[in-house]
Order: structure tokens, then sequence, then C-alpha cells
């Protein structure tokens, strides 16, 4: 049993990080171990955890169980989780009770939870006290190990966990499915350094470990041969890429070299605008694969709240940026994540962040209310602001922020922008459905013939959250 460690998890050591290639192993018994059974995978949180469920499913493929999407009928459940806010922390929970009711029914079945709340110490505890009845909890560190951890519980029929609090390596040979044919996810980096008050992640996924860029781009070469038409970059601070690596190697370089494989699309999550150079911009500018779409999360628009943040950058600073990207990409289009009520939010320092909205005029916006992470600096703050004070706020951002999204939407009426055709319209199986360079949902009329293609799309119609347009390739 391994079990979380909170200020194991906090420190940063200078040791190097290794990088493993033979770390995944499966032995001739565990390939068998999951014949004639099924398995389902829920994934909670961010792109990253929807990325390592990917890995877990070629695992699970490679143990031989086979995919259901009704976890009614399955043999092997595991809810990947997401630890950023309560929210995400309650819903495991809550789904966790609903499958109790399917153990008692079927105590054969193997129950699991894995991603960021496995790595924290509360919660590991909180399982040790009411939810004994889990068969394994494994951390973010450890999915390589599922077939030594799903063998051990089925012969011993006890709650294995295996989490480590470590700093992390990277680990190179672990298998993939990916859910599309046409999109792949690569991480270019693990782990966040940065420590903002707020936020678990530093915790939960480990130092910052850059991966060698000589394997990302043979990932992303295969993907060529294989017909993909974007890749997302992934990192919780992609522009901090290479800044722990021996060469002298950034995410300016890494762009570049990404941009020369000649995949159609390329994409990167998360920027922090700290490490945001102009070269980077240069680059992007530069190559037409390097997708005109950013992602720059805000967080506040108050010097003070920044500050207790730990974000490192000012309003100005911020805005300064902003201003530079949209100068040397006018078409890009500019999304951010935003808090309201940090402790002692003031209503001043709210307006400072409707300001940055209203300068800024995002293309979208994710808006949330501020949680306490347990083992963050944030949540020993006090904070005597009442939560309906907090809702009101987030109730008005979200308004101003819908204003501008519905005006930046309205810029695409009558334009003829590409599109790369995903599938089918979950909504009405009559359209199809597809994302701009830009980042903007089309429901779009046309031949299915035309799916997994970037092709011209007329936009006939502008909504808040999605346009309707018609394929004129
Ligand atoms: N409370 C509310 N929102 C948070 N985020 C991160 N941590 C917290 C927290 N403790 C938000 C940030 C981040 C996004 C992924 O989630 O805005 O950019
Ligand atoms: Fe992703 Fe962060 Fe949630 Fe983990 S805690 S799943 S890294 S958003």
């Amino acid at each position: 049993m391994l079990i979380p460690n909170l200020k194991e998890a906090q420190k940063r050591g200078k040791q190097k990080v290794l990088i493993k290639d033979r770390d995944y192993k499966v032995t001739s018994t565990q390939k068998k171990l999951g014949v004639g059974k099924k398995y389902y995978v829920k994934t909670y949180g961010c792109q990253m955890n929807e990325h390592d469920t990917e890995n877990i499913k070629a695992i699970l493929e490679d143990m031989s169980f086979t995919q259901t999407d009704n976890y009614m009928e399955a043999d092997l459940i595991l809810l990947n989780t997401c630890s950023i806010r309560e929210n995400a922390h309650n819903k495991a929970f809550g789904m966790l009770g609903r499958i109790k009711n399917l153990k008692n029914k079927r105590p054969d079945i193997i129950v699991g939870l894995c991603g960021c709340m496995a790595q924290e110490e509360v919660v590991i505890k909180e399982i040790m006290d009411k939810y004994k009845w889990l068969d394994i909890v494994f951390g973010t560190h450890n999915i390589h190990k599922l077939p030594q951890i799903l063998e051990e519980s089925i012969k011993n029929k006890k709650l294995e966990i295996e989490v480590m609090s470590i700093e992390g390596d990277i680990i190179e040979n672990v298998p993939v499915k990916r859910d599309s044919k046409y999109k792949a996810w690569i991480n270019i980096m693990y782990g966040c350094d940065k420590f903002c008050t707020y936020c678990i992640v530093p915790y939960t996924r480990g130092k910052q470990r850059s991966r060698n860029p000589k394997h990302i781009i043979k990932e992303i070469e295969d993907l060529v041969k294989d017909g993909y038409q974007e890749v997302t970059l992934l990192g919780q601070n992609v522009n901090a890429y290479g800044k722990d690596l021996e060469i002298n190697y950034g995410m300016e370089n890494l762009l570049e070299d990404v941009a020369k494989t000649n995949i159609p699309r390329i994409r990167f999550v998360t920027s922090h605008p700290w490490d945001f150079t102009d070269k980077m911009i240069e680059i992007i500018k530069k190559y037409p694969n390097i997708m005109p779409y950013i992602h720059l999360p805000l967080q506040s628009g108050s010097d003070t709240i920044l500050k207790k943040m730990g974000r490192r950058y000012t309003k100005e600073e911020y805005l300064t940026l902003f201003n530079k990207i949209k100068e040397a990409l006018p078409y890009s289009s500019i999304t951010t994540d935003i808090i309201v009520g940090f402790p002692e939010e003031t209503e001043a320092d709210f307006k400072e962040t409707l300001d940055v909205v209203n300068k800024c005029k995002f293309d979208s916006a994710f808006t949330f209310i501020f949680s306490k992470r347990e083992g963050t600096p944030a949540a020993k703050m006090v904070d005597h602001v009442s939560l309906e004070t907090k809702n009101r706020r987030l109730q008005e951002l979200n308004q101003l922020v819908n204003k501008y999204s519905k005006l930046a939407n309205d810029k695409y009426q009558d334009k003829v922008v590409p599109v790369l055709i995903e599938g089918y319209s979950e909504k009405d199986e009559s359209y199809l459905m597809g994302y701009t360079d830009t980042m903007k949902l089309v429901n779009v009329r046309g031949d299915s013939k035309y799916i997994g293609k970037i092709v011209n799309v007329k936009i006939e119609d502008v909504k808040t959250w999605s346009m309707d347009g018609v394929i004129v390739d």
C-alpha cells in the first residue's frame, strides 16, 4: 500500500527526471485477466485527464478487457477523477454512491478510483474510512502499473492503494487508444511548478517535467502518417516547456518543429501569461498550421488579488500581452479562465476583472467561483465574502462574457472559414459538426464524406456558443 503525502507532493528537489521507456510491462498472465470481461471508465476534469483515460483504455485492452459505455454491465469500473474544484470532487463521490448499489448486487465487480483525487491525502483518508469496499486506487504517477495493481487486487481480494507522492518521472512506453481518428492529444510536459495559491495541480501532478522533443516529434510524425488532422499539445503551463530540459530548447522551438511535421492543425493548452514570449507570437504568425487560438487564463483583473493568487503579473502586464497578441494575430480568438470570489475579493477588485473583460472582449471564458482546496495556501486565507455575493458576481461576469462571445461570433456571419469536420452533431444527427481553426463550434450541412477533413464552410447563422453553416468545398 502506497499512500499520498502532501508534504512530499510539495517538494521540488534537484534530482534528474528519469525518462523510462520500459516501465510499462504486461505479463502473459496479466494479458489474459480481462478475457470475457468489460470495462467502463468515467473521466472528470481537464484534457490531461481525458488523455490519461486514453492510456488507461489501451492498457485495459492490452489485458483483453473490452469497452462498454454502460457501467451497469461492466466487470471493471474506473473513475478517473479531478480535484480542481469541490464540484468535481462531489460528482465523483456521488457516482461512487451509485456504484456501491451495483457492487452490493454484484460483489465480484472491480471498482477503482484514479486520477487527481487519488493523489490527495484527504481523499485517501476518506476512502479508507468510508469507502473500504473499493478495490483499487491508483494515482497519476502510477497509471503504467495498472496491470500489476489489478492482478494484486484480484489475487488478494482487498483494497489496493498505489499512490506515489513523487515529483515524477516520464514514462514513455505507455500505450494509447485515441478517442478520435482525426484529433490527438499530445502531452508535451507533465506537472507544474507555478504554485498559484488556489491550485491543487502542483500537488496532484508533481513537478514540471518536459518530454524530450524528439519523442514528441516522432509521435506527431506517426500521427501524420495515420492521417490525423490536428494535435493539441498539452501541459499545465505549456509556455514553460523546456525550461527544465538540459538543452536550450523552448516552446517556440517545439512549436516550430511541430509545424514542420506538416500536421494540418496545431494548438496548445494551457498558457500562462508569464512565460508567453514575443518569439512564440512570431512563430504562431509564421506557420499557418498553428491555429490562431490562444487560451490565456486571466484569473482576476485586480492587482491585489493577482498578487494573493501568486500569478506573477499585473492587470497592465496582462493587457499589454493581450494587445500584443491581437495586434500580431488580428484574426485569432483568445479565451480565458476567470475566478470570482477569491478570499476577500472586494467589489472594487471584481470591477477590475469586469474592466479587463470589457477591454479584451474575450471570444469566450470559463468562469468559476473560488473553491477551497485543502493543502493549498489560499485554503488558509480568511474570507468574509458571502456565497450570495460570489454567486451574484459570477452571474454578472457570465452575462458580460456571453455578450462578448456573441459579438465575437457575429464577425463570422456570411464568412467562409475552414472547419475540421469531426462527425455527426450530437443534438441533431442530420447535421455534421466541427471546429474552425479559432475553435468555434459549427453545425454543418453537408455530405458525410467530409468527416475527418478540413473543409470550407459558409457561416449562415451565429449564436452565442455555436454557429450554423454549409460546406462550400
Ligand atoms: N477554485 C476555482 N477555480 C479554480 N481553478 C483552478 N483552481 C481553482 C480553485 N481552487 C480554475 C482556474 C484554472 C482552471 C483550470 O480552473 O481558472 O485556470
Ligand atoms: Fe486536470 Fe487539474 Fe483536474 Fe487534475 S485537478 S484533472 S490536472 S484540471
